[in-house]
């Protein structure tokens, strides 16, 4: 059994953060997604992972997994030179995957578990493809499942304007070798590209066995910035545990909350589950839950809470910050006190709200 990590695409619903990084390298809790899915690779026991990556932002993908070594796998990366639809990367991958049965994972993806006991049911089974899915609020973002009374899928539609269920398609995939022969037989999508949706379909028509099973954990979409909170919020909950390593002078801190190397407060309450980076400052300043200050970012004067703030930005005399979203290098500073005025330098792709 192989992994294949999809890290490429271009991470349009993530803008403007996605203008700077790969969509895949968005932090939650100060981790890279991808991060998170490299965890659930090596716990499942994968050995051999290919990373399809893009020309665009390959340079920080392989920056940060490196040769794999972190989490104890082979890696392979694999370039896609085009954002041509999901089955157009497997094509792409097909030297690396050989005949092997392979888990596909999107990098983008934030799973509340892992997927070895997934995997263990499948390479036990004769399946042909193992597909996840989760009830959604909106389901016409997604590739969506129609499943008959006995629970098996009969139909799957990728973005449908109307949807035959709420059931999403998961960015987790299991597939024996046969889906490279549904790949090859399926034409691009009205978007123009290969749809891996339309391979799965393809091995059903043709009486491949494919199943699906319902998530039993939280399964995030990083799209926009109240789901990127409810990430944020969720891993904090879930996955934090109180580790000072930073220094504290003359501060309170609450509950779970992380403090890496080199970060200080001083003159602070923090109140977690709060997760503070990497040669981070807190001045003088209130950290309430379900926060995130990014590696190098400073605190002075100011009250945050349930925000997520990139690395090196600055927020300074700001009374009362909540439910944000602040990219990388940003600053955000409070005015002379006897003007009112805003003094604005927004990138595109930005919301503020006054
Ligand atoms: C892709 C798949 C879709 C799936 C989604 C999960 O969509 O095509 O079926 O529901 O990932 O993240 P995309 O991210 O390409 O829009």
């Amino acid at each position: 059994m192989k992994a294949l990590i999809l890290s490429g695409g271009r991470g349009t619903r993530l803008r403007p953060l996605t203008h700077t990084i790969a969509k895949q390298l968005v932090p939650v809790a100060n981790q890279p997604i991808l991060g998170y899915v490299m965890d659930h690779v090596q716990a499942a026991g994968m050995g051999d992972v290919g990373v399809v990556v893009a020309p665009e932002t390959q340079g920080e993908v392989r920056g940060y997994l490196g040769d794999g070594g972190k989490w104890g796998v082979n890696l392979t990366y694999i370039l896609q030179e085009q954002p041509l639809g999901l089955a157009h990367a497997v094509k792409t991958a097909k030297d690396f995957l050989g005949d092997a049965p392979f888990v596909m994972y999107l990098g983008d993806n934030l799973l509340g578990k892992g997927i070895a006991g997934a995997i263990e049911r499948f390479a036990s089974s004769s399946m042909d493809a193992l597909v996840f899915l989760k009830q959604v609020d909106d389901p016409r973002a997604f590739g969506v499942a129609e499943l008959d009374g006995s629970g098996s899928i009969v139909r799957l539609v990728e973005k449908p304007k109307d949807p035959p269920s709420d059931l999403a398609l998961v960015g987790v995939y299991l597939f024996s070798p046969k889906i490279h022969r549904a790949i090859d037989s399926i034409e691009p999508s009205w978007r123009g590209e290969l749809e891996i949706t339309d391979a799965i379909q393809w091995l059903i028509d043709h009486g491949g066995r494919v199943s699906g099973e319902v998530l039993d954990c939280w399964w995030l979409d990083t799209g926009k910035k109240d789901d990127f909170l409810q990430a944020n919020l969720t891993v904090l909950d879930d996955y934090l545990k109180r580790d000072i390593r930073g220094e504290l002078v003359d501060s309170q801190v609450h509950g779970r909350v992380r403090l890496e190397d080199g970060a200080r407060i001083v003159n602070s309450v923090v109140r977690g589950p709060v997760a503070i980076g990497r040669d981070a400052e807190i001045r003088d300043s209130f950290i309430g839950p379900y926060t995130s200050i990014g590696h190098g970012s400073r605190i002075v004067g100011s009250s945050v809470e349930h925000s997520v703030i990139l690395d090196r930005c600055e927020v300074i005399g700001i009374s009362r910050l909540e439910d944000s979203l602040i990219g990388r290098d940003s600053r955000v500073v409070m005015g002379g006190a006897r003007n009112t005025a805003l003094r604005l330098m927004i990138g595109d792709h930005c919301q503020i709200e006054v």
